[in-house]
């Protein structure tokens, strides 16, 4: 490879990992707010106002959706080119995981900005779960938010492997994996009511046609 090319590629990745590290305290935000939920419908509700009152801050919201897409656009673009040169089990996990991301995170925050500007409704605890209660959208909500968790945890566990040492690797990946499938399912159960009764207000199910 050109040198100008290498530099070019190492300079992306570099750009990709920062704005990762910036995504994921917001992230982090998002994920503590749905492991406070696994408690109840309500301890959800009140974590996310609290959290809110930070992320919805247009100083923050703004430059947030931007970096998203910025995370999104310099992965796929990152997942393109190396097509054909990627080799090894961990590279290919790591390029599948970030093209579901990919696919989930354009979804999921178009699926939230349409909530809130067009459909007028709070994108809170019952927008995530109303899809479980409007058969047969459960069918594909629970695969979709469980893949989307297990992707992000496998893509972070990808990113740890690459910049730790050789030995024990391997079970750090696994481990951060299996916790991901561990807190993904806990979320679904949640969500469809198999934890706790949960309660959808008909303006909620009206989206999906009930
Ligand atoms: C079971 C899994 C998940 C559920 C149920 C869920 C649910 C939600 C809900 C309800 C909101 C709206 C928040 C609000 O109105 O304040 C939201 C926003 C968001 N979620 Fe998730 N989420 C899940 C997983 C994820 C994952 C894995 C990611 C990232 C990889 C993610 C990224 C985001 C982002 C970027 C926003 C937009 C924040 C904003 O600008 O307001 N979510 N999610």
């Amino acid at each position: 490879m050109q040198p100008r090319a290498l530099a070019g590629q190492l300079r992306l990745r570099g750009l990709h990992r920062l704005s990762a590290m910036l995504v994921g305290v917001f992230l982090l935000l998002h994920l503590v707010n749905h492991l406070a939920g696994l408690s109840g419908q309500e301890a959800h509700m009140t974590f996310m106002a609290k959290a809110r009152a930070f992320y919805r801050h247009p100083a923050i919201e703004i430059p947030l959706i931007g970096l998203l897409l910025w995370q999104v656009g310099s992965g796929l673009r990152m997942l393109v080119r190396g097509w054909t040169k990627r080799r090894g089990a961990v590279t290919w996990l790591q390029a599948i995981s970030g093209g579901y991301l990919a696919f989930f995170l354009l979804n999921h925050v178009g699926a939230v900005i349409a909530g809130r500007t067009l459909l007028g409704l709070d994108t809170d605890f019952r927008f995530a779960a109303a899809g479980f209660f409007a058969p047969p959208w459960q069918w594909f909500f629970a695969p979709y938010y469980f893949l989307g968790v297990v992707s992000l945890f496998v893509h972070v566990g990808c990113a740890v492997y690459w910049n730790v040492a050789r030995r024990g690797r391997a079970v750090l990946l696994s481990g951060i994996s299996l916790l991901g499938v561990a807190f993904a399912t806990s979320l679904v159960l949640a969500l469809s009511g198999a934890l706790y009764p949960v309660d959808i207000p008909a303006a909620y199910l009206a989206t999906y046609g009930q």
